[in-house]
């Protein structure tokens, strides 16, 4: 595979320091975006090609493009952190890279080279540095590299021509309450992915999949919803954009990777920060009647969702057809808030990275 340069185009017109500082002093999630945009194209028989750095913009697409008709299309998210001494880290940008080759697999689509995957969030964040929000917080700057299939025409195929895209969006909590429990609907009959099925890609269509559940969710009052397996209904897989742990004392679990949950980057740091803490931590099936059963008898002490976006969430009240129940009086839990804090400090720079997970421009 061949590794493109990526040639550099500068906005002319990029937003005012004043205007920048009021967007980074409350940015949201995914409301702005800075000044650039990094695009790779790759064509059939020629590879990757075309690098380039240009001022962040509408893309022009033709109309039977063939991701708007068969959503032949994958993407990531990862974050950038303001580091004490003013530099600037991804975490585990490599992790990403890795999976979005994974997705691409399973979408029939090319595999961008890791090094070119990480060249661009490199190059992005080097431009728009100053769009990295300040140390201190938690804000971060939330990348999003994706990849679509750009032929034009209505046979359904592989495509012979795709586009890579990374754009930057200043990120603050995901959640806008803050660290506040969200509420879970346990959907016990809309699933969100299959056995032999595209769960564990990073792809457009699962999240589709996921919207009207989540405004059911909504409609009962919910904030997220969990999903079970689509065989037996009854095994937790993980939430619409995040997975899931249960916290039975001093051991944390979460549901074991079947093909049809996400391979979450939170997650998998989580079974090693857990253990730096001293804590147990595995991977292992939990079912609904365990989670309530659990929970009645006191021993599910705490739950909390986790992702990029999201970092950790507590889970406080849980619906579902069967009814209704509070993790931790509602509260964040105990094991659920040092887990995050240990994350957060390794990603803000604040704490040693035995893992060596930091990457820094
Ligand atoms: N599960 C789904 C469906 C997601 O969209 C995400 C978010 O990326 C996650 C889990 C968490 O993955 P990560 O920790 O890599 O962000
Ligand atoms: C993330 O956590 O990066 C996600 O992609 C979740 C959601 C915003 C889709």
């Amino acid at each position: 595979m061949t590794t493109p340069t990526i040639e550099l185009k500068p906005s002319s017109t990029p937003v005012s320091a004043k205007e920048r500082e009021a967007v980074l002093a409350s940015p949201g999630f995914g409301r702005h975006f800075t000044d650039h945009m990094v695009t790779i194209r790759w064509t059939e028989g020629r590879g990757w090609h075309d690098g380039q750095l240009v001022p962040y913009g509408p893309l022009a697409l033709d109309p039977a493009t063939t991701v708007l008709h068969y959503a032949q299309e994958i993407f990531e998210g990862l974050k950038a952190y303001r580091q004490p001494d003013g530099s600037v880290a991804l975490f585990r940008p490599e992790a990403n890279a890795r999976r979005f080759q994974a997705s691409a697999r399973r979408m029939a689509m090319p595999e961008l080279p890791v090094e070119t995957f990480l060249d661009a969030c490199d190059a992005l964040v080097r431009q728009d540095i100053d769009w990295v929000p300040a140390h201190g917080g938690e804000e971060s700057l939330y990348l999003r590299p994706f990849m679509i299939a750009t032929e034009a025409g209505l046979g359904v195929k592989p495509a012979n021509e795709y586009l890579f895209v990374v754009i930057a969006s200043p990120a603050g909590a995901y959640f806008p309450g803050g660290v506040k429990p969200v509420s879970i609907w346990l959907s016990e009959d809309r699933v969100r992915a299959v056995p032999g099925g595209m769960g564990d890609a990073k792809t457009g269509g699962n999240y589709a999949a996921s919207l009207l559940a989540q405004a059911e969710a909504a409609e009962k009052g919910c904030d997220q919803v969990a999903y079970l397996d689509a065989v037996e209904h009854k095994w937790v897989e993980e939430l619409g954009g995040m997975n899931l742990y249960f916290v039975y004392g001093d051991k944390i679990v979460t549901p074991e990777l079947t093909g049809s949950l996400l391979a979450g980057i939170t997650r998998d740091s989580l079974l090693s920060v857990a253990r730096d803490l001293g804590y147990t931590s595995e991977e292992g099936r939990v079912s609904i009647d365990q989670w309530q059963a659990d929970t009645a008898n006191g021993t599910l002490t705490e739950v909390f969702a986790c992702g990029t976006a999201a970092v950790i969430t507590p889970v406080g009240t849980v619906k579902s057809a069967r009814g209704e129940w509070t993790q931790s009086d509602g509260a964040p839990g105990e094991v659920t808030m040092k887990l995050r804090d240990a994350l957060l400090d390794v990603q803000r720079g604040v704490a040693a990275d035995p893992h060596g997970w930091m990457h820094r421009l």
